[in-house]
């Protein structure tokens, strides 16, 4: 049973349906206007779906779910398929849909009109990508990622959180939310009364320091440790430091800015290699707002005196939150709170997302429903903002299968690694150069340009193509394989699309306003449906927080390109202008997806 959408319509469609937001939304607009042409009595979210199916490309699966709610109700719908039927035909006469059948028990199976995706796709090509950002049901996110441990190590979980973070970061600027990258680095506690004693003692000119005179921090973190495990009276000075510090002594408080400000200066060399923006607002900022969080938590009731601490006792959990020790002092979940506070309260959040490892989740679970209990956070089954997650990940483990180290340190420096990706693929890239003569086209610039966009993309590409909950084996060898599901692969078949249009003699810009694009063949209808669902994976990625989605799509696209151009004959052929345009628009997307990834494209390899 097949009906055509069109002349069934029983409200026109609203001028906003056309082109904003993802298809699918596009489509659930036109399915909510027949569900309620359908069952103007009852008040259902329409629910489609992709097709896996042959029979169309977008799937509406209400029908059974409201036969459930009308059956007995005196409807005159005979059974589910009858109400498929009915919403088949209540679709609004569009230039979306082609048509709409009916299979099984009212399963809509909708096939999208082809000069309509043609059309999009066309649309994009002369306005931009930005056009295809999804919309999102929030404004504003706090995004709480890397935050390293000043004077710790930062080691590859905080890499990963960086990685991870930085792209969900992209992902929702893109589709036009405003995103407060927030580096929550652990700059306050009680290992600072030891590192001040340690500066004072071993460089007595501490103030006229520049930021590389102590050497490595992570050394001198060792050394000071040590100094405060042996000596009993350095131990007393350490403790009493942090007292000062706390009470805000001047010269206390200048030689933890310092500390800080060496440690500050080794990761931004990291964000800068990464390509990471973030602004630092670290533990002790919040410090002055929990005492009065505290006291807020106090009235309602909700803190109570433990064994001498201070703590919130959480449904199903043990052990209570303690959000003050024994020794009077904060920790690590008063501060969370009094930030969770101020980012709700202060910088009016919706969203509020937090990257570390899945070792943390405990904590966030307690002081997530901490917070709720406190009537900041509405009940997460009302589905609801603001909202607050948990973005958590696995490790990073090593050929051995134990967490990743490297054979002459005991933590891997994330300098030292991402300099390794570059010259392995910068080494790979000449004898490939050499071998098929090539080497001359290139100059040094970019031959290092190009090592480093690859190199440093394999590193990412190959963290952020697993779902983030699972470890993953950090393989050099692997994530530099041009085969595979690989961002060496992936720059690959971005720079054979840029060069089969380069080879061609026409001009591509031109098409774009000139030229049309024509899905004639089977292959070419199945690339363009995929890349018009670029908005709807980028509107999933963001919603389920999974940068993995984003891979998939990207490596899917690529192979569907590869099989286009197996089978379509794209230079020389009556179809090129088409089919460039085509070409032109996968690489438009492959270049975004990348964008998004943070890896830099590059155009000839
Ligand atoms: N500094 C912490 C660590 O290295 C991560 C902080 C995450 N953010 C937060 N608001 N707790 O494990």
């Amino acid at each position: 049973t097949s009906t055509s959408a069109s002349g069934s319509a029983q409200e026109p469609a609203a001028p906003a349906l056309q082109g904003a937001g993802s298809v699918k939304q596009q489509i659930s607009n036109l399915v909510a206007l027949s569900l309620r042409a359908t069952v103007p009595e009852v008040d259902v979210e329409p629910i489609v779906e992709v097709c896996t199916g042959k029979f169309g490309d977008y799937q509406c699966n209400n029908a059974m779910g409201l036969w459930s709610k009308v059956k007995g109700s005196g409807t005159s719908f005979k059974n589910p398929n009858a109400i498929g039927q009915a919403i088949a035909k209540n679709l609004p006469a569009c230039d979306v849909i082609e048509s709409a059948s009916v299979a099984g028990p009212g399963f809509v199976n909708i096939v999208l009109s082809k000069s309509w995706v043609a059309k999009r796709i066309q649309d994009m090509l002369v306005n931009g990508i930005t056009t295809w950002a999804p919309i999102l049901p929030v404004k504003r996110v706090v995004l709480d990622f890397s935050s390293p441990n000043i004077a710790k190590e930062m080691h590859v979980g905080h890499l990963r959180s960086t990685i991870i973070g930085d792209t969900l970061a992209r992902m929702f600027e893109f589709s036009n939310v405003e995103v407060l990258r927030r580096n929550h680095v652990g700059d306050w506690g009680t290992q600072f009364g030891m590192l001040i004693e340690f500066l004072f003692e071993k460089f007595p000119n501490w103030e006229e320091l520049g930021s590389q005179a102590i050497g490595d921090l992570q050394v001198f973190y060792k050394a000071s440790k040590q100094r405060f495990d042996e000596d009993a009276e350095f131990k007393d000075r350490a403790q009493q430091a942090v007292v000062r510090l706390q009470g805000g002594e001047e010269k206390y408080r200048a030689a933890w800015k310092k500390i800080c400000e060496i440690s500050r200066n080794e990761f931004d060399q990291v964000y800068k290699l990464l390509d990471v923006q973030l602004e630092e607002k670290g533990e002790s900022f919040y410090n002055p707002y929990i005492p009065q969080v505290l006291e807020k938590l106090s009235s309602q009731g909700l803190i109570e005196e433990s064994e001498g601490a201070r703590v919130i006792f959480i449904q199903g959990h043990q052990i209570p939150l303690i959000v003050v020790k024994r020794d009077g002092g904060f920790n690590y979940a008063s501060t969370d709170l009094a930030a969770l506070w101020y980012r709700l309260n202060v910088e009016k959040a919706e969203w509020i997302i937090y990257v570390t490892d899945v070792g943390q989740q405990q904590h966030f679970d307690m002081f997530f429903k901490a917070a709720r209990m406190a009537g900041w956070l509405p009940d997460p089954k009302e589905k609801k903002f603001p909202k607050t997650s948990h973005v958590g990940f696995g490790l990073v483990l090593g050929a051995d299968g134990k967490r990743f180290r490297t054979r002459s340190t005991e933590v891997v420096r994330l300098g030292d690694l991402l300099d390794e990706a570059k010259s392995r693929s910068k080494s790979e890239l000449l004898q490939r150069l050499t071998e098929n003569g090539k080497i001359v086209d290139w100059t040094d610039e970019e031959l290092e340009q190009t090592s480093k966009a690859v190199g440093y993309g394999a590193v990412k590409y190959a963290d952020l193509k697993n779902n983030r909950l699972t470890n993953y084996t950090f393989s050099f060898d692997q994530m530099l394989s041009d085969k595979g599901n690989t961002a060496v692969y992936l720059q690959y078949a971005h720079a054979r699309i840029c060069s089969i249009i380069r080879k061609s003699n026409m001009d591509v810009e031109e098409l774009k306003v000139s030229g049309n694009i024509s899905l004639a063949h089977p292959d070419e209808r199945v690339l363009g449906l995929y890349l018009i669902r670029y908005a709807e994976i980028v509107e999933e990625a963001c919603t389920n927080l999974l940068p993995s989605v984003l891979c998939e799509y990207l490596y899917n696209l690529s192979e569907m390109f590869t099989r286009f151009y197996t089978n379509c004959q794209v230079v020389g052929s009556p179809e090129e202008p088409s089919r460039l345009l085509l070409c032109e628009a996968t690489a438009v997307v492959m270049r975004q997806c990348f964008q998004l990834l943070g890896i830099t494209p590059v155009y000839k390899l």
